[in-house]
């Protein structure tokens, strides 16, 4: 059996799932119109929430099906997806078909063109409950500025545990990451050669942004 899920550096886990990547192979490619761009979007975002929610607790329950009384399995921490405005909408639906009670906070983060260094816009969390399981969603993980401002962000609140979700990654931006949190743990479809002067991923899938809403001449 192959394993769906590898640990490429403590901490940052890459989802190898067949499925995953032929999803990946969909986003990468230059010919992928928005609409199936979306789609590929959706059907990746399941197999990476599947890997990041891998460590949910859960509690017995007692129950009785139509032939008798027996113990299931139910999730007890609550959970709150955090997607990055804009791209990490794209991963939003998926996490939601999962679970689909969650509360959602929204972080509007841009980067400046010169600098890259992230610019906070708009944050709107709902009140975090200390067990909170927090997953931060945004595509691309490129120098890491913005995952890391919202992580940043988010751990005002004692207590919480965040997860950050990517489609992919880029080496300089996940060393400056698991510096800074080197307790986050780091889901990835892919970790990609690296960046290349405008702090694009290489050899990535492009402005996921721009993509998914057809702006920044993407079509
Ligand atoms: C992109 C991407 C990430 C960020 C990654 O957002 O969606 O949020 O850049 O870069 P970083 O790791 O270097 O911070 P962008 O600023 O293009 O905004 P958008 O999602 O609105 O398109």
């Amino acid at each position: 059996m192959v394993p769906a899920v590898v640990e490429r550096h403590p901490g940052v886990w890459t989802v190898e799932h067949p499925g995953a990547q032929h999803e990946l192979a969909i986003l990468r490619s230059k010919t992928t119109q928005r609409a199936e761009f979306r789609a590929a979007a959706e059907r990746l975002g399941l197999y990476l929430a599947m890997a990041a929610t891998a460590s949910l607790e859960t509690e017995t329950v007692e129950l009785e099906t139509p032939l008798c009384r027996t113990q299931g399995r139910r999730r007890t921490e609550p959970i709150v997806l955090v997607p990055i405005l804009r791209a990490g909408m794209l991963l939003l639906p998926a996490f939601l078909r999962l679970f689909p009670e969650a509360r959602i906070g929204y972080l509007g983060l841009r980067r400046d063109e010169r600098t890259l260094e992230p610019v906070l816009y708009y944050a709107n969390i709902p009140p975090l409950q200390p067990r909170a399981r927090i997953f931060v969603l945004d595509p691309m993980l490129a120098t890491g500025g913005s995952m890391e401002a919202a992580v940043r962000f988010l751990q005002q609140q004692e207590g919480v545990s965040i997860t950050a979700v990517c489609i992919l990654a880029a080496p300089e931006g996940l060393e400056r990451f698991r510096r800074s949190f080197p307790g986050v743990p780091v889901i990835a479809a892919a970790i990609d050669q690296g960046l290349n002067s405008q702090g694009f991923i290489v050899p990535g899938l492009g402005d996921a942004g721009d993509r998914a809403h057809g702006t920044g001449g993407a079509g």
